[in-house]
């Protein structure tokens, strides 16, 4: 029996596969806002039926009911304290809801529990003194009951919470400027790593429903990974996206920024199965393996198709890598460096200009800039790329509207300009990261590639804790995928600590 792990994870109770959640309810029991409301809300109308029966709580006290429609077994209700300044008491109330939840959900045969920040939202707790009080509770009763929980989630909704609390858990490195250049760093690692697992995820989401019709998805929509479906491949199985994307993300940790050398994994995954999730490929697109065979029968770069029917999402899908790579760097040298990635296997300017965009675009979100700041940035930054004509057809994207879109103009289908677009509208228009990608694939048609575009840009986006736990350990080959995303993140922050000027391109 391992030690009990504490996890610090941004995102929204309501949603997580534990054994109990923790309600910040009031005493009433009878439901109000926040995240009370939202436990309420999202496990249906028998929670309140069962909670007019408790009787009510008392402050610092907890009560238990059953999840009902939540993925959690258990709801432990408890009540905080109404902040009074300090000198009511509200110190030991607090702990005593930490401890009380704890000590029902042990009586319960809960072996894993998330926690809101108890009193931190309408009751007004000051943050940080709140989350001091909720991480002393809890290390001292998992000091006295090592093996009473094998998780405790500490959920947070907003960035305070996460702050505050990160702050805590890096021992208390104090306020100076190196442990805030310590948290950006580890805030940045779990969105470089969340941007690449989310690829995978995405991918592996949508491979079972690929070429599903969107009427079908409406009426079955998917909500979880599954299994079989189109390729007849078992749960957790990811496509030619993540095998490329992976590919790409292997060679710039052993050698850096070197096209030719991502060329050479490609083909060695078409032709020897390298990178793949069971040893056998699948699913090849055609523009990319026509480029292969170009590579491998020694013609010159680039080997990508110039037609404008070459524009499949193909170099799209497989960009996040190179994107993470080259966010620090100018955005001459991040458009450069996709137009050459696309043109590995994609070599037509829409789809040069979308992989440029997408690579721009992390650059922001990387930064802190969100969605939409990213997206102006980006606009931006590839207008002097842009011919009238491209530009008109990437307008939607350019001028932000595809975000207000309706969802019967947006398509998930091959074409590059389809699959950015569905991934935009799909995060803008959906909270977190699982909403994002399971709205994107359940557009239907190139599901898989919709779902690693949109899972890459929602995991730089809200970073790798918003990624559900389960879908990443049931990737195939998941240790892997995810040391491999790890060692690539390490890699972009190390070369960002020691950047050198970026030696001039030849091209
Ligand atoms: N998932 C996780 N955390 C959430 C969620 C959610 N879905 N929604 C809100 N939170 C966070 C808030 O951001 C805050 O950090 O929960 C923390 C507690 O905030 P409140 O829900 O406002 O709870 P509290 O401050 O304890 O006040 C309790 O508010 O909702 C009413 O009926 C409740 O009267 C009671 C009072």
């Amino acid at each position: 029996m391992g030690e009990p792990t504490i996890i610090l994870r941004r995102g929204d109770i309501t949603t997580l596969e534990v054994d109990a959640i923790v309600n910040a309810a009031n005493t009433s029991l009878l439901g109000g806002g926040g995240v009370d409301g939202a436990i309420h809300r999202a496990a249906g109308p028998e929670l309140l039926a069962e909670t007019r029966k408790l009787g009510g709580c008392l402050t610092g006290q907890a009560k238990v009911s059953g999840g009902h429609r939540l993925r959690a077994r258990l709801v432990i209700h408890t009540v905080g304290p109404i902040w009074a300044g300090g000198g009511q008491g509200e110190e030991e109330l607090l702990a005593s809801c930490y401890r009380r939840s704890l000590a029902l959900a042990r009586e319960h045969g809960a072996r894993t529990i998330a926690f809101p920040a108890i009193s931190c939202g309408v009751y007004g707790y000051p943050v940080e003194a709140a989350c001091a009080v909720a991480l002393r509770t809890i290390c001292s009763f998992l000091a006295a009951e090592p093996t009473a929980f094998e998780r405790i989630e500490l959920v947070c909704f907003g960035d305070d919470v996460y702050r505050a609390y990160a702050e805590l858990l890096d021992g208390g490195r104090g306020r100076g400027p190196a442990a805030e250049s310590e948290r950006r760093s580890a805030d940045l690692r779990e969105r470089i790593i969340g941007g690449l697992l989310g690829l995978v995820v995405g991918d592996a989401l949508g491979v079972p429903v690929e070429f599903h019709r969107r009427e079908t998805l409406d009426r079955q929509p998917l909500t979880d990974m599954i299994g079989h479906g189109t390729h007849g491949q078992p749960p957790g199985t990811w496509s030619d996206d993540s095998s490329l994307a992976l590919a790409t993300a292997a060679s710039l940790v052993e050698r850096g920024y070197d096209p030719a050398d991502m060329m050479a994994r490609f083909a060695g995954w078409l032709d020897r199965a390298e990178m793949s999730p069971h040893g056998e490929v699948f699913d090849v697109g055609i523009a990319t393996s026509h480029a292969i065979r170009r590579f491998t029968d020694g013609g010159a770069p680039e080997w990508g198709g110039r037609d404008e029917m070459d524009n499949g999402n193909g170099s799209l899908m497989r960009i996040m890598p190179l994107s993470c790579y080259c966010h620090r760097l100018d955005a001459e040298t991040i458009v450069r460096r996709s137009f050459e990635v696309s043109g590995l296997t994609h070599a037509h300017l829409r789809s040069k200009l979308c992989c440029a965009y997408a690579s721009l675009l992390v650059a922001g979100i990387l930064d802190g800039d969100g969605l939409e700041g990213s997206m102006a940035r980006a606009a931006d930054a590839l207008g002097p790329h842009l011919p009238d004509d491209e530009a008109a057809r990437l307008g939607r994207i350019l001028g932000g509207s595809v975000l207000r879109t309706g969802r019967g103009e947006i398509r998930g289908s091959g074409y590059v300009l389809h699959c950015l677009e569905a991934s935009l509208w799909a995060i803008a228009n959906h909270q977190g990261y699982e909403a994002a990608v399971l709205a994107a694939i359940n557009l239907g048609e190139d599901t898989d590639t919709t779902g690693a575009v949109t899972g890459a840009l929602a995991g730089a986006l809200y970073g790798r804790a918003a990624i559900r736990p389960a879908w990443i350990e049931g990737l195939a080959r998941s240790a892997f995928v995810v040391d491999l995303c790890e060692r690539l993140a390490d890699r972009i922050l190390l070369e960002s600590r020691t950047r050198h000027d970026d030696p001039p391109d030849p091209s």
